[in-house]
Formats: structure tokens, sequence, C-alpha cells
């Protein structure tokens, strides 16, 4: 299968990477097209004649097309690179806040995927919501869960509006938690603990806590209680965070994430 993959940046190299390691597309089956020269070495691992900087024939001749330009260089890409695309041909969009109407305007092809990736995509531990345009038949939206999960796990969702829902949830996620491991790192800073040993002490909890979850199968709030005890000291800190308004403050985050995401798609 032929994959035709524009924009050599963190999101397109992670897919290239991913395609290759889990045997997808071999080198041969795969085509960047870049924007700078500088991007020409970042995969090593596909031959240089398939790397162009130039849209041609060759853009025709991709089964699958993965779009990861960011939303600002769609406008520029789509007029050049839509006289060589064919009805034919499935085109992934991962771009945040670029609808499934917009793709159809802007490339006039029909067989059209929004997909909303986040960072650990890039270990293969990521986690990807899609929805597809009503043109794809069922074998190919299976072909594109199977791409899309050599990068970690993929939803399909039948309601594009939830692309914009995972953006808020899952795509700026990681930043969520990193934001939150951050915090709890300064405080093990004021506590006693150098730097690395704060770090050490909460990336570990929160790599423990997650994998205790996903195992047991019990809600965050069961094992939140089974953490905190009457009158002990996870409800001392838990008391400060409902005085803060931490639960709503996350929460009303999340909500103008999503916000954010509708109007950068208009
Ligand atoms: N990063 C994330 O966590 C994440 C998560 C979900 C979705 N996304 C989406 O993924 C997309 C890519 O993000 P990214 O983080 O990979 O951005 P990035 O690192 O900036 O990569 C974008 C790449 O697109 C190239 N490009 C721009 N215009 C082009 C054109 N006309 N032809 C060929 N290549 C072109 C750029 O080339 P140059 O080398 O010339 O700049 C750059 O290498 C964005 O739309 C973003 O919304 C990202």
């Amino acid at each position: 299968m032929n994959i035709l993959i524009i924009g050599a940046g963190n999101m397109g190299t992670t897919y290239a990477r991913s395609l290759l390691a889990s045997h997808f597309a071999t080198p041969d089956e795969m085509a960047l097209l870049i924007r700078s020269e500088a991007s020409r070495d970042r995969l090593p691992e596909i031959p240089n004649a398939n790397v162009h900087r130039r849209p041609a024939a060759f853009v025709g001749q991709a089964d699958i097309v993965i779009v990861s330009v960011k939303p600002q260089d769609f406008p520029v890409l789509a007029p050049v690179i839509r006289p060589y695309l064919h009805p034919e041909q499935i085109i992934i969009s991962i771009m945040a806040g670029v609808s499934l109407p917009t793709l159809r305007e802007s490339l006039d092809v029909p067989k059209l995927v929004r997909a909303m990736p986040n960072l650990p995509s890039q270990i293969g531990m990521g986690m990807t919501v899609f929805s597809c345009s009503p043109d794809l038949d069922r074998k190919e939206l299976f072909i594109i869960q199977n791409l899309l999960n050599t990068t970690g796990k993929a939803l399909y969702v039948d309601n594009e509006k939830l692309i914009d829902s995972a953006t808020a949830v899952s795509g700026s996620g990681p930043a969520y938690v990193y934001y939150f491991m951050n915090a709890m790192i300064k405080a093990g800073v004021e506590l006693g603990f150098t730097p690395a040993q704060a770090e050490l002490l909460v990336n570990q909890t929160f790599m423990g806590s997650v994998h205790l979850q996903n195992r047991n199968n019990l809600s965050c709030e069961d094992l939140m209680r089974r953490v905190a005890s009457r009158g002990g000291t996870t409800e001392a800190a838990f008391r400060v965070f409902d005085e803060k308004d931490l639960e709503p403050g996350i929460m009303s985050g999340l909500h103008s994430a999503y916000r954010r995401s509708l109007e950068l798609g208009k």
C-alpha cells in the first residue's frame, strides 16, 4: 500500500516511523512531501528518491495521503496538491480544527478522514480519535483503524463534533498531565527533595497509578477513596483542592479548550 505523508515535522515523522516499525508499509511504499530542504534528512529510512519538495504525479500514486502540516499552512498546500488527487485515494488529516467539510471543499475528493492524535503517539502510546466522510467503505475504515493503531489506540466516532471534544480531552491532555506533574515536582522540592528525586517520585507515582487503574477496573473515585483514609494526609490535601475549586477549574479549562477548537475550525 502506497502512503504519502505531507509535512515531516513531529507528527509526520511519528507516522512514518510507526508505519515502518509495524510493517504497515515498506520504505519503498512510503513517500514524503516536505517544504524545506532541512527536513530531507529527518527520515533517512525513506529512500531519497521518494522525498519530494514539489507536488507532482507521485501524489496521485498514493493509496493513502496523511496531511500533517499545521492548520495555518493548509490553505497554501491545498490548491497545489488538489490537481493531483483522485477520488479513490483516502486522505487522512491530523490538523487540529480543520473540519471534514473544509477538507472536502479544499481538496475536492470524497474519501476523507479527520483524526486527532496526541503526543504519546511518538512512542506508540498515543490516543487518536477519528471520524470520516460517508464515502469510505467498511474495509477502508478497518485499514484506517489499523494504520492509526500503529501509534497507540484509535477510537472511531460517528459524530465529527466529538473530534473537537477529543482535542480538549486527549489531544491537549498530555499537557494537563505535565502541568499537574510539574506542580507536584515543585511541591516535592519545597518539601526537601532534589529536583531529580522529586521528578522520580512523581513520574513513578503517575505511571503506577495509571497502570493500577487500568488493571483492576475500579473507577478513579474508588481508587481515590482507597488512598484517602478519614482524617488522614490525602484527605488534608483534598480539602485544600476543594477549597481552591481545583476540579471545577480543571473541567472549565477543558471546556475552554473545546470552545477554542471550535473557533479554530471556523
Ligand atoms: N504535536 C502534537 O502533539 C499534535 C497533536 C495532534 C494534532 N497535531 C496536528 O499535527 C499537525 C502537525 O503538527 P506538528 O507538531 O508535527 O507540526 P510541525 O512539527 O511544525 O510539522 C509541520 C511540518 O509541515 C511542514 N509543512 C508546512 N507546509 C508544508 C507544505 N506546503 N508542504 C510540505 N510540508 C509542509 C513543515 O515544514 P518546515 O520544515 O518547512 O517547517 C513542518 O515540517 C498540526 O496540524 C497539528 O494540529 C499535532
